[in-house]
């Protein structure tokens, strides 16, 4: 597992320090370092969301709630976002504000691996670059399916790794040497974004995460590349 610092105190501590840190410049340089492709990663996830027609949808490591607020336009969802972070979560309701979707989206901090709600209560849930940082994996997937209902979906969205030459030469390049340069420069953590990369490779991605939603509670799971691997959709129903 790759952690953010080397405090001893746990992951979860750590992950959560780490976005309060950055939390005022991570949307600037979520856009910025991806040149945009976050975004269309983003509504690709959306897209597949809505084939199911949820009512009720968690949004789980919300952080900013790009994605709460992706889904809410054009919708009649309802959508419930959780995160670790205040700070991200405070930057989240801001956005919100200034739309005027207090009455679509709530945000509040909670802990994905030990969820406030009740078994049954959502017709799907999401994750955008959250799964990665979670202490447990299989405790935290094992959670969100708790507070789903039989059968709903949870949609993923995960960097993954590119295979094919030169997309993941040049990748790792710039993961490795230009990324964290310039995160360090515009946020001023000086390990958030070298922690990123490290955190990609030391995590699993393709049918290692299909195998992952099948032990802890998923069925009928599959995923899409997207950008030649550099992300990649995962999805898998409650059991
Ligand atoms: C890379 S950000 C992604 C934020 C947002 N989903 C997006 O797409 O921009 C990862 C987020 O996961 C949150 N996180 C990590 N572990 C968590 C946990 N166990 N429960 C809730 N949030 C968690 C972090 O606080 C952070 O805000």
């Amino acid at each position: 597992m790759v952690n953010p610092a080397n405090t001893g105190k746990g992951k979860k501590d750590e992950v959560r320090a780490m976005f309060n840190s950055i939390a005022r410049s991570y949307d600037f340089l979520n856009h910025f370092l991806s040149f945009g492709i976050d975004i269309v990663w983003r509504k690709r996830l959306i897209k597949e969301l809505k084939k199911y027609s949820p009512e009720y949808v968690i949004d789980i490591a919300t952080g900013t709630g790009d994605l709460a607020i992706m889904a809410a336009k054009g919708s009649n969802m309802k959508i419930t976002g959780i995160d670790l972070s205040e700070k991200m979560i405070d930057e989240g309701k801001k956005k919100i504000a200034k739309l005027g979707f207090e009455n679509k989206i709530m945000l509040i901090t909670d802990d994905a691996e030990d969820l406030k709600f009740d078994d049954n209560t959502y017709d799907a849930a999401m994750v955008a670059f959250g799964i990665r940082n979670f202490e447990n994996l299989g405790k935290g997937l094992k959670e969100i399916s708790r507070v789903l209902k039989k059968g709903s979906p949870l949609l993923i969205l995960e960097f993954s790794k590119p295979s094919v030459f030169p997309v993941k030469q040049l990748y790792r390049f710039y993961s490795y040497k230009i990324l964290p340069f310039i995160g360090r420069l515009i946020s001023k953590n000086t390990r958030a974004y070298s922690y990123l990369p490290e955190s990609i490779d030391g995590f699993i991605s393709g049918n290692e995460v299909l195998k992952a939603l099948e032990e802890n509670g998923y069925s009928q799971c599959y995923y899409k590349k997207f950008t030649f691997g550099i992300s990649s959709l995962y999805v898998g129903h409650k059991n």
